[in-house]
């Protein structure tokens, strides 16, 4: 159910969401179902094959109520001058893990559910996940943030 690399889907530039209703609904049960069966914290609607602009994150990973962050149409306002890097995964990458530095601090103009906009200032693991899944909104995904060489390495693992 997963969209892995190298499939073209996830190369993508996504669409904005434009009709806020019952598809937009089942979208994103349909999301959030696959990421918490998949132990996975954050997911990009390209990786279930929809060219959507909607993420999903969950810094516990479904382990306590109610942290399941929604944007529709997440954009990043401002992020920090402090970086930090931390290993990451992506389920579409399964077993592959690297090292990406990002600001600690993000903050996000999203759309919810119902299509209001919002912001909200994201810090620490939430912060990276969104920039992780907005990325993939643009098609980026963390092999594009390595070097070279590590590319080259990762890929030899991979395929
Ligand atoms: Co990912």
């Amino acid at each position: 159910m997963i969209v892995t690399y190298p499939n073209i889907i996830l190369d993508n530039v996504c669409d904005d969401v434009t009709e806020f209703g019952s598809e937009l609904r089942q979208l994103i049960d349909d999301m959030s179902e696959i990421m918490y069966a998949s132990n996975g914290i954050g997911l990009a609607a390209p990786q279930i094959g929809v060219s959507k602009n909607v993420i999903l994150a969950d810094p516990t990973g479904g382990e306590s109520d109610n942290n399941l962050t929604i944007m529709i149409n997440p954009k990043i306002l401002s992020s920090s001058a402090q970086t930090e890097i931390a290993i990451e995964g992506c389920l579409s990458l399964p077993g592959i893990f690297l090292s990406i530095s990002r600001p600690i601090h993000v903050t996000i103009e999203y759309s919810d559910i119902d299509g209001k906009i919002c912001h909200k200032a994201c810090s620490n693991l939430l912060a990276r996940i969104v920039q992780h899944e907005i990325e993939h909104l643009q098609g980026i995904m963390m092999l594009n943030k390595v070097g070279q060489l590590t590319k080259k390495m990762t890929l030899k693992k991979l395929l």
